[in-house]
């Protein structure tokens, strides 16, 4: 059972390409009354029937002005989608604790501050969807992308917790978990200032095939597909793998912990 998103009052963080832009497009499409973020309104690309607004997920201002300015328009929010993140790349042992601190600062703490600027609106109207978008990576390691795998990870647990929390208000929060997907992921990737030299072969292995499987990926509609039923469903699930993920995600709970663990050393070519 479904319900209808006409006219709901909704903000997708991260329009301006990749999986953002595909859901904010495919809301619209649904009926609902979709505003979608952009660091930089002046570059943004229209995207038909969304009100383009600016947001930096890192910084409280710019978050309440965004969050205000929506409520005056068009009242409470209703559907929330966190998408805006970034991908840190490096051994872990090459990541500074700054570098760490700017990956959560983004994908973790953006969505507590995007999320906390809005639940209260929620709460007080008794309904609220938050769908937050985290990553295969979320439930599996990630050699090579240990902290963008840690600020996921952090993300479920968050998700989970909240929507215990909130789930008296009518309100729910819930994650959508893709596998590799087509955007422009690699591109904005932030690679780590150290390069220590006895990781340089391992490192440039992984880093080609992360981005040959993001240039052979899932189609970022099928995300939008996964978070549309997200935020429609009657009885949502908790968590929505998406694409290849389902398969991680089965492969994950079913196959035994020592099977996996080899498969996916040979998978990402480890030494
Ligand atoms: N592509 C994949 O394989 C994949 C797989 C699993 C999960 N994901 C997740 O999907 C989400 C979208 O990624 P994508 O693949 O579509 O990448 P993308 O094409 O690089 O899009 C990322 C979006 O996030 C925005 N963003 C980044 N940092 C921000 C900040 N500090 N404040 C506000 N907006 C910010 C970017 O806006 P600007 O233009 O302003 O930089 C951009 O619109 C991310 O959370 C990512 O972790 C992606």
């Amino acid at each position: 059972m479904h319900t209808s998103l006409a006219n709901k009052t909704t903000l997708v963080t991260g329009v301006s390409s990749g999986i953002g832009r595909e859901i904010a497009q495919l809301l619209a499409e649904q009926g609902a009354r979709v505003f979608g973020t952009v660091r930089d309104p002046q570059s943004a690309k229209p995207i038909r029937g969304v009100e383009i607004i600016r947001l930096e997920v890192t910084d409280d201002s710019s978050v309440n002005e965004a969050v205000q300015s929506i409520v005056q328009k068009a009242g409470p929010i209703q559907c929330l989608v966190n998408n805006a993140g970034y991908a840190a790349f490096g051994a872990l042992e090459e990541t500074s604790l700054e570098e760490a601190r700017q990956q959560f600062e983004t994908n973790f703490f953006g969505v507590l501050r995007v999320t906390n600027a809005i639940l209260p609106g929620m709460r007080q109207n008794g309904y609220g969807r938050i769908v937050n978008i985290s990553s295969v990576v979320g439930f599996l390691p990630a050699p090579y992308m240990g902290i963008y795998a840690a600020s996921k990870h952090a993300l479920d647990g968050y998700t989970e917790s909240l929507d215990h929390e909130v789930r008296r208000f009518g309100v729910r929060a819930l994650l959508v978990q893709p596998a590799y997907t087509k955007s422009k992921i690699t591109g904005n990737t932030r690679y780590s200032r150290v390069a220590l030299e006895v990781y340089a072969d391992e490192r440039k292995r992984v880093n080609d095939l992360v981005e040959q499987s993001i240039e052979q990926g899932d189609d970022p509609r099928i995300v939008a597909d996964a978070v549309h039923h997200a935020l429609t469903a009657t009885s949502p699930r908790l968590r929505y793998p998406v694409g290849k993920g389902i398969t991680l995600s089965r492969l994950r709970r079913f196959v035994p912990a020592g099977m996996f663990d080899k498969s996916f050393r040979k998978q990402f070519q480890l030494d």
